[in-house]
Order: structure tokens, then C-alpha cells, then sequence
């Protein structure tokens, strides 16, 4: 199968079962995507997949063939770091970082859909849990950059 992961191509052979979560982390070295629960719980996994927030635990890697894949590595274009990236660091919206990747990706993906209020962002960032508590600087910084983006 060929996957399109940050915008470079791989060629890959998979058992069928593997996931895209898998794929990243055990076979193209990408371990910005966390497995925390595994079951499409938590949101630690988040990747977008054309552009659409996915949890990468549930998606199988064949199924992404031929889409563009993107991790949390892949955001930043040249040197810099994405704007939601900067909040986050700008709004100390993370303690231990597990959930981090996750959460910044969701974010990313989120600002083409429901972000007019902090409670909105709220709502829409529910499927990324942080053990951490962090949430009400996370919402901070998603909602000081969504309406710019
Ligand atoms: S590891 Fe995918 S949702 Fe928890
Ligand atoms: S910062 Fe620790 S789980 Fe979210």
C-alpha cells in the first residue's frame, strides 16, 4: 500500500490488521501519535486524515491508502511551529504532554468546524481526554487561534 504521511510518500507492506496508529509508530517511526487507550476512548491518537480529525487506533492503515496523512509532526510548515502549537505553549496548556499531540492535531482539525465559543470548543474537543486536567487553558488557547486560522 502506499501511504501519504506529513506530505512524503511510503511504500509499505502491512498485515491487513494493522492500524494507522501502528503504522505510524512501529513502522515509519512517527511516535507523536500516543496509543493511551487503544480502543477510541481517549484521543491521545489524533491524526487528521484529509484534513478530518481522526482517532488512528480505530482507522485501519489500508483504508488510509492513497489519503494524506497527518501527525502532529507534520504541522508546522518550515521552521516555525503552527500557530495552535505556539498558543499552547503561549497558554501552558499542557503538564505532562502525553495527550498533547492529540489534542493540538484535534484542534488543528476542529478550527473548519464548530468554534464560535469557548463552550463550543469544549464540546468539540470532548473525544481528547488529559488525566493532567489541563482543559481550561486548552480551550484558551484553541479559542484565542481558531477565529484567525
Ligand atoms: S489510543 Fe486511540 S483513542 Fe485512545
Ligand atoms: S497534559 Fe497530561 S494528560 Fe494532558
Amino acid at each position: 500500500m502506499t501511504l501519504q504521511v506529513n506530505g512524503l510518500e511510503h511504500q509499505l507492506r502491512l498485515d491487513n490488521r494493522t492500524t494507522l496508529l501502528d503504522t505510524l509508530r512501529e513502522h515509519l517511526e512517527l511516535t507523536g501519535a500516543k496509543k493511551g487507550c487503544d480502543q477510541g476512548q481517549c484521543g491521545a491518537c489524533t491524526v487528521l486524515l484529509d484534513g478530518r480529525r481522526v482517532v488512528s487506533c480505530l482507522i485501519l492503515a489500508c483504508s488510509a491508502d492513497g489519503k494524506a496523512v497527518t501527525t502532529v509532526e507534520g504541522l508546522s510548515a518550515g521552521q516555525g511551529l503552527h500557530p495552535i502549537q505556539e498558543a499552547f505553549i503561549a497558554h501552558d496548556a499542557l503538564q505532562c504532554g502525553f495527550c498533547t499531540p492529540g489534542q493540538i492535531c484535534s484542534a488543528v482539525g476542529l478550527t473548519s468546524e464548530e468554534t464560535e465559543s469557548p463552550a463550543a470548543i469544549r464540546e468539540a474537543m470532548s473525544g481528547n481526554i488529559c488525566r493532567c486536567g489541563a482543559y481550561t487553558h486548552i480551550t484558551d488557547a484553541v479559542y484565542e487561534v481558531a477565529g484567525a486560522l
